[in-house]
């Protein structure tokens, strides 16, 4: 049996996934298991922030394997210390709590916006806003946060307590944020919903209107922070730092985390006994997270992405076929003007290119570290598609 059939007599078909079986990688490069070879422009949905297999990443990671792999959080390990501390200077947040995904990370920042509000204020101030069209996670409570009809069905009853508020329109945040709000959660860059930045009007407005209110803003940088939109943290490019930033994706480069950052307002709101995770900073995991923040924290680095970025949008003002590029650095939304989306990742897989959608349009989100070479020629390849 091919690995394909034996995959899914076993696997649940909860993803639709494409006819390729990767077998290994390499920098922006990988090779399926019939020999093919591909130029990534996905990164795993922008997990993959060095690429396929980094010398250096691969190093810290296999040498992590081998001293301890798992200790419990009855322990302290010296690579989460070392990790907390490196991401706490960057980001300039006052502590973390580690988990393994974005949807967990997302539900310890809810966790710490409703009990920060529960001990101050009582109860009765626990709502939530989210934007509409936003992506927030695949737990019940993420899901009843994730501001799209569409993923409010089957598993009745969800969680209470969100309210969605249009991106961009400062009269509906204005009218939902009453007394029964304690934090506004939002994506600087909505991802899964279309690759779209919020207006920088619309974000002051959030941070005004919530300093007013003691109200908690909440960043969900799950897919647009570590570098992914040209700065550390895309908050840095509207000059803002939310209470509580989450992270997850491209943080250690491959290997599962979540990260909810939260500022000394909040830092303290989770006491033993209210949160936990049994793999939450895990030392493998840290010790990749460690060599991505060493990596990006480089001199020059975001300079980098930022002019990858730029190649690439030059590109595609080019094309005759894009109709507009959305985004913030190497997150890059195209809206085409005749094609589908999902015609032209399925042409662009059987080229040798892997592309992502989001919504209707396709999304590239490439390793951080794509060297101008393979940009150049994944581009070709993609333009070629486009105007064919
Ligand atoms: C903005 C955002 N938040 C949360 C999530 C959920 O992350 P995970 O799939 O790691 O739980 C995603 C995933 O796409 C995301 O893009």
């Amino acid at each position: 049996m091919g690995t394909i059939e034996k995959f899914n007599e076993n696997v649940m078909h909860t993803y639709g996934r494409h006819p390729l079986v990767m077998e290994k990688g390499s920098g922006v490069r990988c090779t399926g298991e019939d020999g093919m070879k591909y130029i990534d422009f996905g990164s795993g949905i922008g997990v993959n922030s060095l690429g396929f297999c980094d010398e250096k990443w691969v190093e810290a990671v296999c040498a992590q394997v081998k001293s301890v792999q798992h200790t419990s959080n009855y322990y302290y390990t010296r690579v989460q210390a070392e990790f907390a501390e490196k991401l706490c200077q960057l980001s300039g947040y006052d502590k973390i709590f580690f988990g393994n995904s974005g949807a967990e990370a997302n539900e310890c920042a809810i966790k710490i916006a409703r009990k920060y509000s529960f001990d101050k204020y009582g109860l009765g101030r626990h709502n939530i806003i989210t934007l509409v069209n936003s992506f927030h996670g695949r737990t019940l409570t993420t899901l009843s946060a994730t501001g799209q009809e569409v993923f409010h069905n089957y598993f009745f009853p969800f969680t209470e307590g969100f309210v969605n508020v249009t991106a961009n329109d400062i009269d509906d945040l204005r009218a939902k944020l009453d007394d029964t709000v304690c934090a506004v959660m939002m994506e600087y860059v909505q991802g899964e919903g279309g690759v779209n930045a919020l207006d920088k009007k619309f974000v002051d407005a959030v941070y005004e209107l919530c300093a007013e209110k003691d109200v908690l803003v909440i960043a969900d940088e799950v897919q647009t922070g570590i570098g992914r939109t040209g700065e550390f943290l895309a908050g840095d490019h509207y000059g803002k730092k939310a209470d509580i930033t989450t992270l997850a994706k491209g943080l250690a480069g491959g290997v599962p985390i979540g990260a909810c950052l939260a500022n000394e307002k909040c830092s303290g709101v989770l006491v033993p006994g209210t949160h936990g995770s049994t793999f939450g900073g895990n030392p493998i995991a840290c010790a990749g997270g460690l060599t991505v923040l060493e990596r990006v924290s480089g001199e020059g680095f975001l300079d980098e992405v930022n002019a990858k970025a730029e190649f690439i949008r030059s590109k595609l003002a080019q094309c005759s076929e894009v109709e507009a590029v959305s985004g913030l650095g190497l997150m890059i939304g195209i809206t085409l003007k005749n094609k589908k989306a999902p015609d032209v990742v399925k042409e662009a897989l059987g080229r040798g290119l892997l592309l992502l959608t989001a919504k209707d349009k396709v999304r590239l989100l490439p390793p951080l570290t794509i060297g101008m070479k393979e940009l150049e020629e994944g581009m070709e390849i993609l333009v070629k598609i486009l105007e064919a």
